[in-house]
């Protein structure tokens, strides 16, 4: 039979690599439901062309949510539903690069937008990340030095919230400083906000869209990580200039608003009050499945490797001791019975070998504990 699901998974390997959710965690009945009731309210409404910025009540309910989990809600006219932060990435692209632009990635970061991005003729530059996120002191040094080649940069994609890979959370002094610079230098921040609802422990800082000055942000977010991703539904909020420019393009123009039916069905489930208790419940079982990666990492792996426990999202960076090449462990990792995303993966120009991505989504607590100890089995066997 030809596949239903991308992920694909090996005999005897807990493979960490995928970036993907539980399929226990997934809410199908809520959705069941909220199909049922979308298709009874809606009607044949909810089978035509949909508006181009998507239908009302899920805009609304965006509006309102993030009136509650950021310093600022969005206006409707600040607000767009798109497929996913994927399609919102793309079409930022396709609508406001032309081609050569430089585009600056920070490095590492979410090796997949790499990839979106590089469907589009634009000159990627990589900046650099440190321990609290974007290095915000080297993203000014390298726009002075393209500034002194004559190039200013169009856009900067990053992700300061619960990064892939790095788990790392930006603090708000830095996102203030980011603002500013970005407004300074006149460049497009694409903030990738696809886990903000997903914080184990304390609620996400403000995003920079919300505390920078209209038109410096433009800010995608993602269903796919809260409910499901197999919904393809995200949105992006930027200033109205921007959104009106997307909903003009040829894509929306022609198709009219993205995924309707599937809209109009997330927008009952949160008019049921279903997304705060799905979102509850993820937030609890990732705090959970965190915590037994972390022990069993804490247990197992040798000494020199080091990690930092992030505060809410997918992903366990773990750094390995310098005579490791994360990429040679590999396959020794998997003869063991784990798979992970070698870090160089997340890099645009070549970095230290020895870095590698966990993700503790999709694997319950026993398996996690199980991975770490295979890992650090294999790494123990590779120091020798
Ligand atoms: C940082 C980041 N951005 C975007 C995505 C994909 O988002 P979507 O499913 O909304 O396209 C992912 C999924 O892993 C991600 O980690």
């Amino acid at each position: 039979m030809l596949p239903i699901v991308q992920i694909v998974h090996r005999e005897g390997i807990i493979d960490l690599g995928w970036g993907h959710p539980d399929p226990d965690l997934l809410p199908v009945e809520a959705l069941r439901r909220a199909a049922n009731a979308a298709l009874a309210r809606y009607g044949a409404a909810a089978l035509a062309y949909g508006a181009e910025r998507g239908p009302g009540p899920l805009l609304e309910w965006i509006c309102g949510r993030l009136a509650q989990t950021d310093a600022r809600p969005p206006d409707p006219a600040e607000a767009l539903v798109l497929a996913g932060a994927s399609q919102a990435l793309d079409l930022l692209c396709t609508l406001v690069t032309r081609p050569g632009d430089i585009v600056l990635v920070e490095s590492p970061t979410y090796h997949l937008a790499v990839r979106i991005l590089r469907d589009h003729p634009l000159e990627l530059v990589p900046t650099p990340v440190d321990a609290g996120g974007l290095d915000v002191d080297a993203l000014a040094a390298l726009l002075g030095r393209l500034a002194r080649d004559g190039k200013r940069p169009r856009m900067l994609y990053f992700v300061p919230t619960y990064h892939n890979p790095t788990g790392v959370c930006m603090d708000l002094p830095r996102r203030q400083a980011l603002a500013g610079l970005a407004a300074e230098a006149g460049l497009l921040l694409v903030e990738d906000d696809v886990y903000r609802e997903l914080s184990h422990d304390v609620p996400a800082p403000p995003s920079v869209w919300s505390i920078a000055r209209p038109g410096v942000v433009a800010r995608i977010g993602s269903f796919s990580k809260s409910l499901a991703p197999g919904l393809r539904l995200g949105y992006l909020t930027a200033d109205a200039a921007l959104t009106s420019r997307i909903i003009g393009g040829g894509m929306l123009d022609s198709g009219g608003g993205v995924n309707p039916l599937v809209a109009l069905t997330v927008a009952e489930l949160c008019a049921a009050g279903d997304f705060e208790a799905i979102v509850m419940r993820l937030r609890a079982a990732y705090r959970e499945r965190r915590d037994a990666l972390a022990s069993g990492l804490r247990q197992h792996l040798p000494p020199g490797c080091r990690f930092t426990v992030p505060r809410g999202g997918f992903f366990q960076w773990v750094e390995l001791p310098d005579a490791l090449d994360a990429a040679d462990l590999l396959p020794r990792a998997e003869a063991a019975g784990v798979s992970y995303i070698p870090g160089a993966r997340f890099h645009l120009a070549a970095a230290r070998p020895g870095a590698l991505r966990l993700s503790f989504s999709l694997y319950p607590p026993a398996l996690l504990a199980e991975a770490a100890h295979r890992l650090g089995q294999a790494i123990g066997a590779a120091l020798q």
